[in-house]
């Protein structure tokens, strides 16, 4: 844990937002049995620890509109200890945390309604926390049956994450460094399993994308990663096409590609990068061309990144690139599918570019925050969608301003199918960077591992 500044201030931001008589209820992650006497790993919940640094189980956080907050967390419990290590417990937590006060967590069904008596609306994060509302309820309950000693209870209840979400869209300057550190050690990361690949199938030795994985997560924790964002994608040849492709045993062939989608995550903050590349490090000629496609639709959705773009921007300018290039490369035929105007408004293209071209990203891989733009969440237009027939309500995108962190990640995924040109058949492709929207554009801050083609069969020949 580092320094309390970025915490308490968060907290004073909060706070300052709850309304005369608030209170907000703030609890962290539950622990999850995987089996028997194995726990999943625990990780905490990001609202919880936007609020605290605070990474242990069993914790919760009161804050009320005059600023105090109330931690409660594990009592200090020496045999407890023994077996699942060190807790801070409530009385180290004061300093430490810097929080008003502190109670053991087996309190908290006794000590809440006594928080929650007098106040007038109560925030707690709505449809993140199995059970919580029903356990608000609960000690509202008791709030109510004291209504006769002169106990008043709270009358309104709002979404907690509607205050935190965009407080957490904006990244300040402690998570942006963060950030960067994630990314330089997952850049690393991709480095060392682009050059493995290569001098592996060099000496001869059979690979499997099992090996590529392990090289990743040896650069994570080696750079001291807590663990993987999220499950890294490591697909050979035609497993790329398999957007969610997980990491598996497949071998990694001469002559095809990989595409490696995993970053690590560092203090609690993700990082996402894919790069594709020729296992043996030399690019094909079909491969190479779409390659340069992808990363060609790249740059424009990069130019288009900056402060007062729509979140859509980097989205459509990607859509203009890639279907003047699937026309030109014989993807989709003129005949059958018209101009490159056509292909976008009949959404053409979706058979080989069927996701969006971003995300935000923050503590978590996708991470909160509205991408409709506030204010403007009533000015809706309707349209059909060509391919399902749906309905679909468009309200105005975000509008991108300094310190949000987004993703910028082409991609085309080649399936065979008749009348696509069988060069390019099983070929599946994303680049995938991390851009911090700046004053004046946008900050990539995983350009530590190359995009350019010659670049990085340059790196692989190494
Ligand atoms: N790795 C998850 C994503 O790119 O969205
Ligand atoms: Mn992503
Ligand atoms: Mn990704």
């Amino acid at each position: 844990m580092s320094s309390q500044v970025p915490y308490a201030q968060r907290r004073a931001r909060l706070a300052s937002q709850l309304g005369e008589g608030g209170i907000a209820i703030i609890p962290t992650a539950v622990e999850r049995q995987r089996n028997r006497d194995s726990d999943y790993l625990f990780r905490h919940d990001s609202y919880f620890y936007y609020l605290t640094g605070f990474t242990e189980p069993g914790a919760w956080l009161v804050l009320t509109a005059e600023g105090q907050s109330i931690l409660f967390c594990q009592p200090k419990d020496m045999e407890r200890e023994i077996w699942d290590g060190y807790r801070l417990g409530p009385a180290a937590a004061l300093d430490v945390l810097g929080v008003s006060a502190s109670y053991p967590v087996h309190e908290l069904d006794a000590t809440m309604p006594r928080l929650l008596e007098n106040r007038r609306r109560v925030w707690f994060p709505f449809a993140t926390h199995t059970g919580l509302a029903a356990r608000v309820e609960g000690w509202l309950h008791a709030v109510r049956a004291r209504a006769r000693y002169g106990a008043l209870c709270p009358a309104e209840q709002s979404d907690a994450c509607l205050l935190l979400d965009e407080m957490r869209l904006f990244k300040d300057a402690h998570e942006q460094d963060i950030m960067r550190r994630a990314s330089q050690i997952s850049a690393r990361a991709h480095i060392r399993a682009m050059q493995l690949s290569a001098r592996m199938l060099r000496a001869g030795q059979e690979v499997r994308e099992y090996h590529l994985d392990a090289e990743l997560l040896h650069a994570f924790r080696e750079a001291g990663s807590q663990y993987p964002a999220y499950g890294s994608i490591v697909a050979a040849g035609a497993n790329a096409c398999v957007l969610h492709y997980r990491a598996d045993a497949a071998p990694v062939r001469d002559g095809e590609l990989v595409l490696i989608d995993a970053g690590c995550e560092l203090d609690g903050y993700a990082s996402d990068i894919t790069r594709t590349f020729p296992a043996n490090g030399r690019f094909t000629g079909p491969q190479r061309a779409l390659y340069e496609l992808v990363l060609a639709s790249q740059d424009a959705a990069v130019a288009a990144t900056r402060p007062g773009s729509r979140f859509t921007d980097p989205h459509d300018a990607t859509v203009a690139v890639l279907a003047q290039g699937m026309l030109d490369l014989g993807l989709l035929d003129r005949n059958k599918v018209g101009s490159v105007q056509d292909v976008i408004e009949q959404r053409a293209y979706f058979q080989f570019y069927m996701h969006r071209t971003g995300h935000w990203l923050g503590m978590d891989v996708h991470d909160c925050g509205s991408y409709v733009e506030p204010g403007q969440e009533r000015q809706t237009s309707e349209r059909k969608d060509p391919l399902s027939g749906e309905t679909i309500t468009n309200r105005p995108s975000r509008v991108l301003r300094p310190g949000m962190v987004l993703t910028i990640e082409p991609g085309i995924y080649v399936r065979p199918a008749p009348g696509v040109p069988e060069p390019f058949h099983n070929i599946g492709i994303r680049i995938e960077d991390d851009a911090i929207v700046t004053e004046s554009d946008c900050e990539l801050i995983t350009r530590g591992v190359p995009v350019q083609p010659d670049e990085i069969e340059a790196l692989m020949r190494a």
